[in-house]
């Protein structure tokens, strides 16, 4: 059975919750949706449904026992079970000569500002780096998502170009600054993977 990383920070931790709490994240998506609509795709249908949230948490946990992703939901640490402050997922893991991901995230619009996606990305590039042994995190965002730019330069994240009509975020096919941060201490893909 694969092991379900928890990553403790000084205030927070790090987790991929089971679908028994899709009420929590379902809890997030509807107090956060003024806030996040426009940095996001399109809802998909039932988005705003409890059975929606439960089939994505069941897909996270398929696709961690694959290897394919890690998509972290961030809490307090000493309210694990409370409420979801956040999001970072690590998505679509490609091993080989590759050893690469994406890297997404969201912060509940009352906890921006005070450094919670920094701490909690620090803590899950380390685990993604280390134990993961992957080698390269792309993220790319929104020219105009200067928050989201101050982020990942702070993180070490280097730019490496711009993407005309890169993905279709809220209503329209938006340019994005592709950035990526590589393993300090890079190793050699593990035989066979
Ligand atoms: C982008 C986003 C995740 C940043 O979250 P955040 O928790 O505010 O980010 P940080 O952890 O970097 O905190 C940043 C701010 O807290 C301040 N801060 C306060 N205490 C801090 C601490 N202990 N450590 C670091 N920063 C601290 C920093 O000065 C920084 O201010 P700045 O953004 O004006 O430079 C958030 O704005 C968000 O959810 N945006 C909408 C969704 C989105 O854009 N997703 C990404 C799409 S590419």
């Amino acid at each position: 059975m694969q092991l379900v990383p928890v990553l403790e920070t000084r205030r927070l931790v790090l987790t991929i919750l089971p679908g028994s709490a899709a009420s929590r994240l379902l809890t997030f998506a509807i107090e956060n949706d003024a806030h996040l609509a426009r940095w996001e795709p399109p809802h998909p249908d039932g988005f705003f449904t409890e059975g929606f949230w439960r089939r994505r948490l069941d897909r996270s946990r398929e696709e961690l026992a694959r290897g394919e992703s890690l998509r972290f939901t961030i809490a307090h640490r000493d309210a694990p079970d409370g409420p979801v402050l956040g999001h970072c997922n690590f998505n679509q893991i490609v091993r080989g000569a590759f050893q690469a991901c994406y890297l997404g995230y969201s912060i509940d619009h009352r906890w921006q500002g005070k450094g919670v996606m920094f701490e909690a990305l620090e803590r899950a590039i380390e685990f993604i780096f280390g134990p993961m042994r992957l080698h390269r995190i792309m993220a790319n965002y929104i020219p105009t998502n200067e928050r989201s730019g101050r982020l990942l330069r702070r993180l070490g994240f280097s730019v490496e170009g711009y993407a005309r009509d890169y993905l279709y975020i809220h209503d329209g096919w938006r340019d994005h600054i592709m950035t990526s941060l590589t393993n300090p201490n890079p190793t050699a893909p593990a035989a066979g993977g």
